[in-house]
C-alpha cells in the first residue's frame, strides 16, 4: 500500500507539468493567432498588398483602425497665424462645426517630419519616395493620402469650408461597413478645364480636396502603392530623375492627382469585386454607394460650390463641404505658356468631337434633346 502511496504523486507531478506546459504553448498559439488575425483580417485576400503590408506601429492615433479619427488634416505653406484672412475663414468653419475634434495644419517643414516619424521604420519605400520627390505639387497629393493612411480623420484643402458637422456625414446605412468616405467632383461630359476623361468620352473624377478615412484602409494602401508606381512611370517616360520631375499640369493629375484617385477606385473597386467597374457605375448617383469599405457620395456633399452640373446646388442638407476652389498652385506651378496651350488644344479636340458627335446625332438629338439636359455647360466657378 505504502509503495503505490509513494509511486502515485511522481507521475501526477509529470502529468501537470506536461499539462502547464501544453496550456502555456496553447496561449501562446492564440496570443500569436490574434495577433496575426488582427493584423491581416482587414485585408482582402484577393490582393497582393506584400509590398505595403499593414502596419500596427503607424496607426498612430488609432491603434485599432475600426474607428474614424476625429481630426481634421490641412496643409499649408504658411502657419496659421500667417494665412490669408481668406483660407483663416474656412480654417474656422471646421473649428466651429466640429469644436470636438483635433484640428492640425502641416507645413513643409512638419509634412517632412510628418513622413519620417510614421514611415522611416515601417514604410521606408514611402520615406524614400516622398523624400525623392521634390515637386511640391506631386508631395501635397502624397501627403494627404499617407496622412489618411497613417492617421485617418478628414483632409481638406485651405478652401475648403465645413458646412455641416462631421458626425453626420458617414451615411446611416453604411455604419458598419464604411472605411472612407470619397465625393464625385466633375460627372459631366467635359470638366470645368476641357480635360476630358477614361479616353476623353466622358469625364467623372473624384474630388481630391476633401477625403475622410479610418487610419490603414485597404484602399489607402492600394492608392499609395498605384501613386508611388505613377510617380515612377513617369519619371520613366519623361526620362529624368524623380527628384528632377517637373509634371505639366495634366500628367499631375493623372499620376497623382484626382484623375489617379479615380482610376485607382474603379481598379480597386473592379478587384474586389470581380466586375468591370467604370464612371457608368456611379454617373449621377444621387444616394451614396459602397465598394469595399469605400463609400462614393453623390456629387453635391464634396462637390458643391465647385460647379454641381446637372445636379443643382441643393439646399436639402445634402451639401457637407463648400469647395471655394482658389487653384492657387496652377498659377505659379510651371511656365505658364505651355498651360495654355494645352488647354486650347483640349479645347479644340473637345469642340471638335462635339461636332463629329452632333453631326452623327443629328436625326435623335432633335426628338430626344438629352444631350443638351446632360450638359448644361455651367460656367466653371474658376480655374486660375
Ligand atoms: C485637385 O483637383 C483639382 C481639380 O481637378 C485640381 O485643379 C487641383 O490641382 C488638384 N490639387 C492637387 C494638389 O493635385
Ligand atoms: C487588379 O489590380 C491590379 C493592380 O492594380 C490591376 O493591374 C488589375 O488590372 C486589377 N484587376 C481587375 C480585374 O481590375
Ligand atoms: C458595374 O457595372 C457593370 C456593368 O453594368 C456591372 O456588371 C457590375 O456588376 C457593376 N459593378 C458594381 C460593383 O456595381
Amino acid at each position: 500500500m505504502a509503495s503505490t502511496r509513494k509511486a502515485s504523486p511522481v507521475p501526477k507531478l509529470r502529468i501537470s507539468s506536461f499539462i502547464k506546459a501544453i496550456s502555456i504553448l496553447g496561449i501562446i498559439v492564440v496570443i500569436l493567432a490574434y495577433i496575426s488575425w488582427s493584423h491581416f483580417a482587414r485585408i482582402p485576400t484577393a490582393f497582393d498588398y506584400q509590398k505595403l503590408p499593414p502596419s500596427t506601429e503607424i496607426q498612430a492615433d488609432n491603434p485599432s483602425g475600426q474607428e474614424w479619427t476625429q481630426k481634421v488634416w490641412q496643409t499649408s505653406k504658411y502657419p496659421v497665424t500667417a494665412m490669408s484672412e481668406e483660407d483663416r475663414t474656412h480654417f474656422k468653419t471646421w473649428a466651429v462645426l466640429n469644436p470636438d475634434w483635433g484640428h492640425e495644419v502641416l507645413t513643409d517643414e512638419i509634412m517632412e517630419k510628418y513622413v519620417r516619424d510614421h514611415f522611416h521604420q515601417t514604410q521606408p519605400q514611402i520615406e524614400e519616395m516622398y523624400f525623392a520627390v521634390n515637386d511640391y505639387i506631386l508631395r501635397s497629393d502624397l501627403i494627404r493620402y499617407l496622412v489618411m493612411l497613417a492617421d485617418g480623420g478628414v483632409y481638406n484643402d485651405l478652401d475648403v469650408g465645413c458646412e455641416k458637422p462631421i458626425s453626420t456625414w458617414v451615411p446611416k446605412q453604411f455604419e458598419d461597413t464604411a472605411g472612407i468616405l470619397l465625393g464625385v467632383e466633375v460627372d459631366n461630359k467635359y470638366g470645368p478645364d476641357g480635360r476630358t476623361f477614361t479616353n476623353g468620352e466622358d469625364l467623372f473624377e473624384l474630388v481630391n480636396w476633401t477625403i475622410m478615412s479610418k487610419p490603414n484602409q485597404p484602399f489607402m494602401w492600394f492608392l499609395v502603392q498605384r501613386v508611388m508606381e505613377n510617380i515612377k512611370k513617369l519619371a520613366a517616360s519623361k526620362n529624368e530623375a524623380i527628384s528632377e520631375m517637373v509634371p505639366t499640369i495634366p500628367e499631375v493629375l493623372v499620376t497623382t492627382g484626382p484623375a489617379a484617385l479615380t482610376t485607382a477606385f474603379f481598379d480597386y473597386a473592379s478587384n474586389l469585386t470581380g466586375t468591370i467597374v467604370t464612371y457608368k457605375n456611379f454617373t449621377k448617383i444621387t444616394e451614396p454607394q459602397i465598394v469595399g469599405e469605400v463609400v462614393i457620395l453623390p456629387i453635391q456633399a464634396f462637390g458643391a460650390g465647385h460647379q454641381v452640373q446637372w445636379a443643382g446646388l441643393k439646399q436639402d442638407g445634402s451639401q457637407l463641404v463648400h469647395h471655394y476652389f482658389a487653384g492657387s498652385w496652377k498659377g505659379d506651378h510651371h511656365d505658364g505658356g505651355w498651360q495654355d496651350a494645352e488647354h486650347k488644344a483640349l479645347e479644340e479636340t473637345k469642340k471638335k468631337k462635339e461636332k463629329e458627335k452632333a453631326e452623327k446625332e443629328k436625326p435623335d438629338k432633335a426628338d430626344e434633346g438629352v444631350t443638351t439636359e446632360e450638359n448644361p455647360g455651367l460656367a466653371p466657378e474658376n480655374n486660375s
